[in-house]
This record gives structure tokens, C-alpha cells and sequence, in this order.
């Protein structure tokens, strides 16, 4: 007899006798019949045990006996519901399994939760017990689809000619600018490893190699804070390839994401548009614009500044976003906003109704010239709300962008099931540090300089454009990557500009720089983050959906309660004491 997965059971299996096995969704009694939902990783089906078709008392009395999560195994033969107990709402609601024999393998504890897909359970109680919170449909399903996704990169990668080449995880720091894992020697007391925030810098030497191209799913790690699109421990798809430009890195990613996103349905056609960087910026307030709707920041700086208004007249920039029928927000929600913006580092925001009152918040320096001047220069509408930031243009970007992602949100102007794939090109290479008056790598310090801007390096390096990109989807970075530094006297003049001294690159990324000595080839690549492409995939609300064992917000696992204290015997044998 053949073993059945309980939600692929369908019509055409009507007649056959098969065997399932499972866990007891749940169990209905009715006397002479009892009804034993029976869950495995595709699915639910449902199992009758009925007295009028089987002779067999076993049946009945082991059916009475199963309670929730109960693993049991079952022969039956699959026949066509009645009429009236078809379930269009189930994938299998046309047939069920008249049960033949019933085997239960193991009894189970009332779980803590109700293992089921409307759960109300509080997500730390099922992050406690992960494993039945994986039980759950919905949390198997995106598992399954996560597997379909990395085995469908494996066959892609594959198919373009990229070897699969593992790295090592205890590794020395790698710069991508957040903080590493450290992990102490015993051999070496008082020398540490990193675990990699990413394999970067080993993916270059296998370039300086020889092997032409190579991809890794690799895991990362970055201690740095968390949100709902960050995890301590990632997953990347890892690329680097040799002798390629931009156009190599951006079809490459196109074929690939054509080829995962229709597993969940999602069309995925390239070319994707492409966007500079500071275009994304000007418009959109954000180097991962979500285009799926408009309300773009406009610069309204000339009108502004002509108004007697000392904080527009002052400001580097003044720059607005227009809430379409936003004039009817309460005086509340308009008050919360300007709290918001300024808790997002704003001095202020003016708002303006544009009705027929025309409520402003500095209603006293608009008259009515100044009020057409910034309608038509805002290109507001009639009951329509603009949102003013004036300050330096990276705050006012920040804030608006900001602003203009959580009152889409909350306005719901985001249209559903809309996919909107963006490369953001030509970024800036630095990225100047007000606290510590340096510049840092905005990508990582072996990111090339835009061929015509390499003189800018020493002269004007917060000019400079980078050859790197971020490949975007509905507002979330996917991946990011660029063309690197082969020359090392490139990769000096880099080091310089970010201030890192000779003996200071030496020993960071010493290896690496005496690597770059014996030819490099011109090579780039990316890297794609897994879990953040499974869940949009997925349509999940967390990365913490679509990963078997994740952290929580502050990094712990709930079920094995990691991080942990550990013996002092260990502690010594490590050469470490604590403070
Ligand atoms: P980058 O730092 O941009 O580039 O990372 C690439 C992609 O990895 C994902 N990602 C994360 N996903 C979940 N949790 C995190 N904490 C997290 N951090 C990053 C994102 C991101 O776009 N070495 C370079 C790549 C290269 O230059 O080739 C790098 O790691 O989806």
C-alpha cells in the first residue's frame, strides 16, 4: 500500500486504498462516527471513522482515543464527501479517507498553543516552541518554498557556470561596517575569530584564483540592532565573477529572479528599471524607493524661502509631500505626524490644507500669493495636505522619505500584489561621518570608483560615484553588490581616502592587498539576501517567518535560550575572565 501526503488527496484518488501518516489536527466525535482531521507537511485531510462501514471495533475505539497532535498512521480508501459535507475552503474538501485500520504512534501533551494558522498564541510563547509553531501550515509552507528558492538558485547558478565554493565561517573581521561575532581561540589565548558578516574578501582571492565564478549560500552574521527585515544570522546568495561589467551583474540577477519569483507567482520581467542614486533620493527620500505609489518628495525651496519665514529662509533645502485628500486628516493625526517627524530628526514640519479654510500651521506667513506660490509648486489638488521639512537635504530626505512610507501605509495607497523591481545605481562611494569627521566606504572599502571620477578620489572624494548597485523590490533591499578594485595602487589611494593608514590596511586585510600583487582580474559581484526575497515571496510580515530558528528582536533564541552563560571552566580554558 502506497503512502499518501494527506493535502495532495484530490478526486482522481477515488477508489484507492492508501496509507497516511500524521499528526491529529483535530478529532470530532460523533458516536458512530468520528472525524479525525489529519495534518502532514502539505496539508490537512480529513479521516472518518464511521461503525456503519467498518466492522473493525479497533477502529472506532483508537479513533475515540485520538486527541490533538496525536501521531498516528492510517489505511483507508479515499472516497467522495457527501454532498453536504463537501468543504470548498480545504484543497482536499472533496473526498476523505474511510479508515481501515488505525495505528497510533505516539500520544501527545496538550500543546501550549492551538497549532493552527489563526493562532492567537503571542509569538514569544511559539518561539519557545518553535517546533510546534512550525507545525503550523502556513510556517511549513514557506519552509517548503524557501527550499524550492535555494534549490532553484543552485540549478540557475549551475546553468551559468558558477561553482559552488564554500568559505570558512571562523574567519577574521570582515569591513562591512557592522559589528562581528567574535569567537575565542583556546589554542590561541587571547586571539579571537569573526564570523564573517559576509564572505567578501574570500570571494575576491577565489577570483585573484583563477576559478572565474563562484556563488555561495552562505550564512552571515552581524551584530548590529535588529528590525523586522534583520536578523543577527542571514542567509546570502553569494556571487563574484571575473572579466564582467555592471550589464554581467544586472542580467545575471534578472534570469534569476525570473526564474524564483513565478514560485510563488509573482512575475518578474526584466529589463528592471533603473534608477541613480540621487534621483531615488530626490524623489523618493530613500536609496530603496518604493514605487508602487507616487506621492514623491518635491523641492519647494524658491517659493518657500520667498515667504518671511526664518526656518524656510534658513534651511539648506525645503522640500514637501502631498497627502492626496489629506486636508481631512484630524488636527490629532496632523499633530502626531509633526511628532513623528521630528522623532525621525526634523526641527519641525509645516503642514498646509489646501481647502477652503486653508489651515496651516503657519497660516500667519502665508498669504494668499505665498499660499497659490507653494500649491502650485507642491502641484497639490484641492483637499489636499502638504507636509514641509526644511533643514540640511539629508535629514529633510530622511524624514520625508520616511513620512511618506507609513502614511502610504496607513492611507493603504499601496496597491496589493504589485512588484516592483528597481536597480539603484551610482552611488556615492563615501559617505561623510558628522560624530567622527571621517568618511567611511558606503558599500565596503573595495568598492571601484566610477572610472571618470578617479581623480576625485584626493580632491573631492564626497563627490565620488561608486560602481556599485542595490537591486530593490517594493521598497526592500534585495541585494547589493559592485565592480571592485583589481589595481592596488586604486586600492591605496581608497585605503588613504578613508583614512586607514598603511599599517593599519596591512594587517586588517593584509592577505588580501598582497593577493591584489600577484594579478588580479577585473571581477564584481552581489549578494542577495535569502530571507528577505522568501519573504516577500512568501507575503510574511517578518524575516522571522520564513527562517526555522530564528532570533527575536534582541537577538536571543527563545527555545534554546541562546546566548547562554557558560561554566567558568570554560571561561579559563579560553583565557577569559569577565568584568
Ligand atoms: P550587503 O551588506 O548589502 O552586501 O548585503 C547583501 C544583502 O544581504 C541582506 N542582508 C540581510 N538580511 C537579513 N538580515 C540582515 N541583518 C542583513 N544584512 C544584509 C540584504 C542585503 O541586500 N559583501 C557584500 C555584497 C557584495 O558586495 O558582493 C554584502 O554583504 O538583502
Amino acid at each position: 500500500m502506497q503512502r499518501h501526503y494527506a493535502g495532495t488527496l484530490r478526486k482522481e484518488h477515488v477508489g484507492q486504498t492508501i496509507v497516511l501518516a500524521g499528526w491529529v489536527q483535530k478529532q470530532r466525535d460523533f458516536g458512530e462516527l468520528i472525524f479525525v482531521d489529519l495534518r502532514d507537511r502539505t496539508g490537512i485531510c480529513q479521516v472518518v471513522a464511521d461503525q456503519k462501514l467498518t466492522s473493525d471495533a479497533a477502529v472506532i475505539a483508537a479513533a475515540k482515543e485520538l486527541r490533538s497532535e496525536f501521531v498516528v498512521r492510517i489505511e483507508g480508501e479515499v472516497v467522495n464527501r457527501l454532498d453536504e459535507r463537501r468543504n470548498a475552503k480545504m484543497a482536499t474538501g472533496d473526498v476523505e479517507v474511510v479508515a481501515s485500520k488505525i495505528e497510533i504512534l505516539n500520544r501527545a501533551e496538550t500543546p501550549p498553543f492551538a497549532i493552527d494558522d489563526d493562532t492567537d498564541a503571542a509569538e514569544d510563547l511559539r518561539l519557545k516552541y518553535r517546533y510546534l509553531d512550525l507545525r503550523r501550515p502556513a510556517l511549513t509552507a514557506n519552509l517548503m518554498l524557501r527550499h524550492k528558492v535555494t534549490f532553484a538558485v543552485r540549478d540557475y547558478m549551475n546553468r551559468h557556470g558558477f561553482l559552488e565554493i564554500e568559505t570558512p565561517v571562523l574567519t577574521k573581521s570582515t569591513p562591512e561596517g557592522a559589528r562581528d561575532y567574535l569567537v575565542p581561540s583556546r589554542v590561541h589565548p587571547g586571539n579571537f575569530y569573526a564570523l564573517p558578516q559576509s564572505p567578501q574578501i574570500f570571494k575576491q582571492l577565489l577570483m585573484v584564483s583563477g576559478l572565474e565564478r563562484y556563488f555561495q549560500i552562505a550564512r552571515c552574521f552581524r551584530d548590529e540592532d535588529l528590525r523586522r527585515d534583520r536578523q543577527p544570522e542571514f542567509t546570502q546568495v553569494d556571487v563574484e565573477a571575473s572579466f564582467i561589467d555592471e550589464e554581467f551583474i544586472y542580467s545575471l540577477i534578472e534570469g534569476l529572479f525570473k526564474e524564483i519569483f513565478p514560485l510563488a507567482n509573482i512575475g518578474a520581467d526584466p529589463p528592471f528599471p533603473r534608477m541613480k542614486w540621487r534621483e531615488a533620493m530626490d524623489r523618493y527620500g530613500i536609496d530603496r524607493p518604493d514605487t508602487r505609489f507616487a506621492m514623491e518628495l518635491v523641492d519647494i525651496s524658491g517659493p518657500a524661502k520667498s515667504l518671511a519665514f526664518e526656518a524656510f529662509r534658513a534651511a539648506e533645502t525645503v522640500r514637501a509631500i502631498v497627502i492626496p485628500g489629506g486636508a481631512a486628516l484630524s488636527r490629532k493625526r496632523i499633530d502626531e505626524i509633526v511628532d513623528e517627524a521630528k522623532k525621525l530628526g526634523a526641527s519641525g514640519l509645516v503642514w498646509i490644507k489646501f481647502d477652503a479654510q486653508k489651515g496651516s500651521s503657519i497660516k500667519k506667513f502665508l498669504d494668499d500669493a505665498g499660499f497659490d506660490a507653494l500649491r502650485s509648486a507642491t502641484h497639490a489638488s484641492e483637499n489636499d495636505l502638504a507636509l514641509i521639512v526644511a533643514g540640511k537635504t539629508t535629514t529633510v530626505w530622511d524624514v520625508l522619505g520616511q513620512l511618506r512610507i507609513r502614511i502610504a501605509r496607513e492611507q493603504k495607497m499601496i496597491p496589493d500584489n504589485a512588484w516592483h523591481f528597481l536597480w539603484v545605481t551610482d552611488f556615492p562611494l563615501f559617505e561623510w561621518d558628522e560624530e567622527s569627521k571621517r568618511y567611511f566606504a558606503r558599500h565596503h572599502p573595495f568598492t571601484s570608483p566610477a572610472v571618470a571620477d578617479l581623480d576625485k578620489l584626493e580632491s573631492d572624494p564626497g563627490s565620488t560615484l561608486a560602481r556599485a548597485y542595490d537591486v530593490v523590490l517594493n521598497g526592500l533591499e534585495l541585494g547589493g553588490g559592485s565592480i571592485r578594485i583589481n589595481r592596488p595602487e586604486v586600492q591605496s589611494r581608497m585605503f588613504r581616502a578613508l583614512g586607514i593608514t598603511d599599517e593599519e590596511a596591512q594587517s586588517r586585510f593584509g592577505f588580501l592587498i598582497d593577493a591584489f600583487r600577484y594579478g588580479a582580474p577585473p571581477h564584481g559581484g552581489i549578494a542577495l539576501g535569502v530571507d528577505r526575497i522568501v519573504m516577500l515571496m512568501a507575503r510574511a510580515e517578518s524575516l522571522r517567518d520564513v527562517i526555522a530558528f530564528p532570533k527575536t528582536a534582541s537577538a536571543q533564541d527563545l527555545m534554546s535560550e541562546a546566548p547562554s552563560t557558560v561554566d567558568e571552566k570554560q571561561l579559563k580554558e579560553l583565557g577569559i575572565a569577565l568584568r
